[in-house]
């Protein structure tokens, strides 16, 4: 991979790599990685001057819109969707709008282990303030499940991501609902983190991308289906 290349899929992220490092070494506990992790992107998100950059995108609307609209595809008809990492709630924003646009309903919810960035999503959005949560998703007991639940596998130490995985699909997840993992950057010809899923032994029920505007990358989401219990 060429340097501009891996630059524009780590893009500020690659600070974390640091993060993850310290950790294999045993250099920091899990607790230290996710102090770690927050003293990063606290800073970084509430100290943005727009919605986009409060939840980690450096782009403007427009690429905003690029970046994430794929979502809707996962969506299997009007439902609940939760955010895991919500930010600034301006995905959970997004995904009403944009799946008004194709006639479906959305009700949005979402989950974020910062207090501060929870507090600015209550803040932005006063009408949803009981529907953000603040916690770490990986051991959070919701008081209700959902029928689309969205996620980032980076939010957990990597040793853990097999692990928040199924913790969504066990607790935070509808019988009958769906994990969505994205959006990511990712090499366009390569499903890396598809595979790694698959490795842990899940079916990929569907996926969607679309261009990045480096040439050799795509902006991917892939889904799992729960099983009916
Ligand atoms: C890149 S932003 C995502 C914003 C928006 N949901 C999106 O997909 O564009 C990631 C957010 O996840 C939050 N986060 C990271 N690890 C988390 C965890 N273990 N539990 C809950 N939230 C977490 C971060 O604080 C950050 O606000």
């Amino acid at each position: 991979m060429s340097d501009g290349l891996r630059a524009s899929v780590e893009n500020s992220w690659r600070e974390l790599g640091d993060i993850d490092r310290a950790l294999d070494r045993g250099e920091i506990t899990e607790h230290g990685w996710y102090a770690a992790v927050l003293a990063v992107v606290e800073p970084a998100y509430l100290g943005a001057d727009n919605p986009q950059a409060q939840s980690g995108h450096s782009g403007n609307p427009a690429r905003w819109r690029q970046a994430r609209r794929l979502l809707v595809d996962a969506l299997p008809g009007n439902c609940d969707v939760l955010d895991v990492g919500c930010a600034n709630a301006h995905l959970m924003e997004s995904l009403v709008d944009w799946a008004a646009e194709d006639g479906l309903v959305v009700e949005p919810y979402g989950v974020e282990i910062s207090i501060p960035l929870a507090d600015l999503a209550r803040r932005r959005q006063p009408r949803w303030s009981h529907r953000i949560w603040t916690a770490n998703v990986l051991d959070w007991q919701p008081p209700r499940q959902f029928d689309v639940v969205r996620t980032g596998l980076d939010y957990v130490p990597p040793p853990r991501r097999a692990d928040l995985v199924a913790h969504l699909l066990e607790h935070v997840v509808a019988t009958g609902g769906r994990l969505v993992v994205g959006v990511f950057n990712e090499e366009s010809g390569r499903d890396i983190l598809e595979r790694e899923v698959r490795s842990w032994g899940y079916q990929i029920a569907g996926r969607a991308s679309r261009a990045h505007r480096h040439p050799a990358l795509s902006y991917k989401a892939f889904w799992i289906d729960a099983a009916r219990r």
